[in-house]
């Protein structure tokens, strides 16, 4: 590419002033202020930078419309109407996401580095699938105001003032001037940022006004640099104020210019770097990339809505084209100076038929300008395209031509290619660049239908941060951010029919906080599930700690055996009463026990009530008369063994509480804990209290028989729940209980009652190691005195260590506890107790049914599938959408796709508002694996664990096999053998073993082997 014009600036010559005149030509930027978010341009107008990201939550074309009707043009047309207000709006997408994308990946190196997780091959992957299909996209706006719109009288004062102050400083021809700012005008452009802003906000817009950040860098003067010079501007670039720099320039002439004291001018930091113009000024090579600029020179006939632009440039071969449009809106009294009335009375003295046409279509717009909502201004409109560093040249000319034909038939406009000043065309496609443009031609447009083509019906994403990043349906970054402070509690929901990815992404979503979430610990992280679905995400966590920390994550298949035995009755170290959320546990599990529904509901919850007072009451040695546990030999010989070492009484009348006191005295509180579980009460208790004379008098003898009779039939059925508690989760963190031999598949009351009870005592088994924070110690029923201390230090301890541990209960296919009251109510009262101390609750079910009543408990809300239209009315009904939202549930959430990932409709439930999207839960081969569902799968991947590292069993996996799932291999192997189930996994991984050692030898599937980012 011949240079005609050789360098346009940037060259050592601009630097001493000869090119000082040549970068203002196309950089109107001269200051800034060092604390508002504001900069200047030459003649000191005011200049304020908005990033728009999208709407907040899901908008039909017609609803966002009206919104941006009513509120946007209603708004923005009082500014427009006046003298000295400008704005340009700008949409750019591009495929370079490197610097979002490090904020969130760097952010996930860090955390799972702290925790010493061994998951490189997994965070790199999913690095390099969010790299191939997300895209960058920005919407910006930039709000100027002249000097023009402050009163004459003062900015001439201002201005002499200020030329005054100049004078008695030395001379800098080439420096950022430091009086430049006009204080007249810092008024009336901060009453227009903020009806601008206003005006977005209440379009359901998301938007942020850029400006210093808490470091002081300048994002949009950073913002405006990367729209010409993306890859020479690091993420933390900010320009050097007038007064900051550090160490003076050497100076290269004799002069007395002290321009090298001082920072060189805000442009010159802005374009640093020199621009190349082709021979035929079609193209321009800047930073690396080379662009070709476009104006529309005449607008079209029907104005469209912008996404029908996206969807022609997508449609097209071309969707992975950058481009950035910008519109260009000034008012019509404004810079030019001659308005709409003088046109009119300049066309007034013609009178042929055509400019009778013309002259009534000026009218109108007339009418239009007049009106209170709405106002006729200058629009234009540029855009660019480009080819990144590295990619063919030639593809300039290709980019340009789609860009072209896509604008030419976005409503029939009439498109030129930016004629003889590319540099400038360039810098008018950058909002914030150039205070006004004068490339394209201006077309006289009501502000209400040149609204329609603004860019803003886009995706807002909901978090700016968060531990799993998943995409919009436009590709942009959607963080999903668990615990965000944006959000009032944590109760989540998730939703979809059999198959369609539920587990894949709670597990993904458990990956992602387990290894993501920030601090050196573990979070506190417990799955009830059915089957094996989470086993995946156990084993690549405890394969991925470190040697000795293994015991940290923990998987148990529960039995309902004595071995396996969870009290539900059980409370707190040292608690002789429950606490709140101790009784509401016992009640919700004694009511699901007895089952006592409909007529007479009240009645038993009554009776539930007093049998608890009455249990606890009986079993605790501090009431004066009780039956508290006494202590018999040989029941454990071992705490028998320690508290002879401690010399505790142990006689006839030893009760159990008395060794668990003693053992807190002598600073042994896991003794203690193992003691008291003799000292609880169990359910073979609760009969012996129904039997009580004050319990039978109180109430219907037909009631207490019934629950008598639960009692000792549960008794009886359920060994796990009458024994004293023996299941230990030790020091897990991370653990999965799996109910796959305890619940019933089939559907009727007694199975949904069974399967409510085993997730309630599994979910206790959990809660009781995490649950509660310091606040309730002061109402925990404990010996006075001394001890009370003991106990008291203890809690302490224990709540400041776990406290500021995020906590999580994930409950997989929730749909067999058949939602039982018992369970929903337990759900509620934990979803409202736990946000006090960090606890989140997810639900995944395969019925809607499960979620009627919690939809304004919850928080966040996922639908994975809703495949017909009765089930996506019936989702309506309980999650209640607009038609908006089950057009793009219909549209978009279909379950998983073969390299697609599974596409879900989320609600988010913010401080002060519902938010919807979509979203894509996009995972590659290695994270597939890592946390398949497949029983196959599963098998062969944990045979590669133990023999490999994690990192390496699943770069081996995903490379042998991309679709992540070796059940070809599998069948073939098991055709060709008479060897039973569990010999398979270890015959696949000798054959994928023996291939990697024979180098690239033959593979037995045949299948092309792209390894992703293959190391
Ligand atoms: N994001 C994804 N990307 C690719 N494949 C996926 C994804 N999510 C799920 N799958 C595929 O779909 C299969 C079924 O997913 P999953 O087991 O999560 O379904 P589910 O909704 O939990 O079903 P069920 O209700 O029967 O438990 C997985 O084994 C996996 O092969
Ligand atoms: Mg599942």
């Amino acid at each position: 590419m011949a240079g005609l014009f050789g360098s346009l600036f940037g060259s050592k010559a601009s630097r001493r002033g000869a090119g000082f005149a040549a970068v203002d030509r196309y950089c109107d930027v001269a200051g800034f202020s060092e604390t508002e978010p504001v900069f200047y341009g030459h003649d000191a107008s005011d200049c304020t930078l908005i990033e728009i990201e999208g709407v907040r939550t899901i908008m039909s074309g017609e609803e966002f419309e009206n919104a941006l009707q009513i509120h946007f043009v209603g708004g923005v047309s009082q500014l427009l109407k006046r003298a000295g207000h400008s704005l340009t709006i700008s949409y750019e997408s591009s495929a370079n996401i490197e610097d979002d994308l490090e904020r969130f990946v760097g952010a996930q190196r860090r955390n799972s580095d702290l925790k010493q997780l061994g998951l490189e091959a997994v965070t790199d992957e999913g690095e390099a699938i969010i790299r191939r299909a997300a895209r960058r996209e920005r919407i910006l706006m930039a709000v100027w105001t002249s000097p023009k719109a402050a009163l004459v009288e003062e900015v001439k004062r201002e201005r002499a003032e200020n030329a005054e102050r100049w004078r008695t400083m030395p001379p800098a021809r080439n420096a950022t001037p430091s009086q430049l700012a006009l204080a007249a005008l810092s008024g009336p452009h901060a009453a227009a940022v903020r009806k601008v802003v206003d005006a977005l906000e209440a379009s359901a817009l998301r938007v942020r006004v850029l400006g210093p950040d808490e470091d002081g860098r300048r994002r949009d003067l950073t913002e405006i640099r990367k729209a010409v010079l993306y890859h020479e501007t690091p993420d933390g670039w900010s320009p050097f104020g007038p007064t900051e720099r550090t160490y003076p320039g050497a100076k290269a002439t004799v002069d007395d210019d002290t321009s090298e004291l001082f920072s060189p001018p805000v442009a010159q930091q802005i374009l640093s770097s020199g621009a190349i113009a082709s021979a035929n000024l079609r193209n321009i090579a800047m930073g690396g990339r080379n662009y070709a600029v476009v104006a529309v020179s005449v607008f079209p006939k029907i104005l469209q809505h912008f996404n029908q632009l996206i969807a022609s440039i997508v449609n097209h071969r071309a969707a992975g084209m950058p481009f950035r449009i910008a519109f260009h809106f000034e008012d019509i009294e404004g810079a030019s100076g001659f308005g709409l009335r003088k046109v009119l009375a300049g066309l007034a003295s013609w009178t042929s038929p055509t400019t009778k046409n013309l002259f009534q279509a000026l009218r109108t717009l007339q009418e239009i300008h007049e009106r209170d909502m709405d106002t006729v201004c200058k629009a234009r409109i540029i855009a660019t395209t480009w080819v990144e560093p590295g990619e063919p040249p030639e593809i300039l000319e290709q980019r340009r031509s789609y860009l072209v034909r896509a604008l030419m038939s976005w409503g029939d406009a009439l498109v030129m290619e930016a004629p003889h000043n590319p540099m400038r065309a360039l810098a008018e496609t950058v909002p914030g660049m150039t205070m006004r443009a004068v490339v394209p031609p201006a077309t006289l447009a009501p502000l209400s239908q040149a609204a329609a083509m603004l860019p803003f019906h886009r995706t807002a994403p909901i978090f700016s941060r968060g531990e799993s990043v998943f995409l919009s349906t436009d590709g942009k970054l959607m963080p999903h951010e668990a615990f965000s402070a944006d959000q009032n509690f944590w109760l989540s929901l998730i939703y979809a029919t059999p198959g369609s990815g539920k587990s894949v992404l709670l597990n993904r979503l458990n990956y992602d906080f387990t290894a993501y979430s920030g601090g050196r610990r573990l979070p506190f992280i417990s799955i009830i599930d059915v089957g094996v679905s989470s086993s995946g995400y156990i084993e690549v966590v405890k394969n991925a700690l470190p040697e000795g920390r293994q015991h940290e994550a923990t998987y148990v298949r529960l039995e309902n055996a004595k071995h396996h035995a969870i009290n539900p009755l059980e409370l707190g170290l040292g608690r002789r009463y429950p606490l709140p959320r101790e009784s509401a546990f016992v009640e919700n599990f004694l009511a699901t026990l007895f089952g006592l529904r409909g007529h007479g509901a009240d009645l038993s919850e009554q009776l539930i009530t007093r049998v608890i007072r009455r249990l606890y009451q009986s079993k605790s040695d501090l009431e004066f008369t009780n039956a508290a546990n006494s202590w018999q030999p040989g029941i454990e010989p071992e705490l028998d063994r320690q508290a002879e070492e401690l010399r505790l009484p142990l006689r006839d009348r030893t009760k159990w509480w008395q060794l668990v006191d003693g053992f807190m005295l002598a600073g042994k509180p896991m003794l203690a804990m193992r003691a008291q579980r003799y000292a609880m009460p169990r359910l073979e208790d609760v009969s012996a209290i129904l039997s009580e004379s004050m319990i039978r008098e109180d109430f219907p003898p037909l009631l207490v028989q019934m629950a008598q009779r639960s009692i000792e039939s549960a008794v009886e059925k359920y060994p796990i729940f009458s024994n004293v508690s023996r299941l230990d989760l030790g020091e897990a963190r991370i653990m999965s209980i799996d109910l796959q031999d305890v619940v019933q598949r089939y559907k009727s009351e007694e199975a949904d009652r069974n399967n409510s009870l085993f997730f309630m005592a599994a979910r206790q088994a959990f809660l009781a190691k995490i649950g509660g924070y310091a606040e309730e110690i002061r109402s925990m029923e404990l010996p006075k005195g001394d001890l009370r201390g003991v106990y008291e230090a203890y809690w302490q301890a224990h709540y400041d260590d776990i406290a500021e541990t995020p906590k999580r209960l994930a409950m997989d296919e929730y749909h067999l506890t058949g939602g039982t009251e018992g369970i929903a109510r337990l759900v509620r009262s934990d979803a409202r107790e736990g946000r006090k101390w960090g606890l989140e609750i997810i639900l995944v079910s395969q019925l809607l049914e499960d979620f009627k009543g919690m939809k304004d408990m919850a928080s966040t809300v996922m639908i994975l599938n809703a495949d017909s239209q009765q089930l996506r009315e019936e989702a309506r009904s309980v999650f209640g959408f607009t038609d908006a939202v089950k057009k793009d549930l219909e549209r978009h959430v279909h379950g998983p796709r073969k390299g697609r990932g599974a596409s879900f409709l989320v609600r988010y439930m913010l401080r002060e508002e519902e938010r919807w999207a979509v979203m894509t839960n996009l995972m590659g081969p290695r994270l597939l694996w890592a946390l398949t569902t497949k029983k196959e799968d599963r098998l062969v991947r944990d045979e590669l664990y133990r023999r490999v590292s994690v990192n390496e069993a699943l770069r081996i996996l995903a490379q042998r096999y991309p679709d992540a799932s070796a059940i070809e291999h599998w069948e073939r192997v098991q055709a060709s053998t008479t060897d039973t189930d569990t010999r398979i996994p270890k015959i696949i991984v000798d054959q994928i073993m023996g291939e990697l050692l024979a180098g690239s030898g033959e593979r037995p599937s045949g299948r092309p082997t792209t390894l992703l980012a293959a190391q």
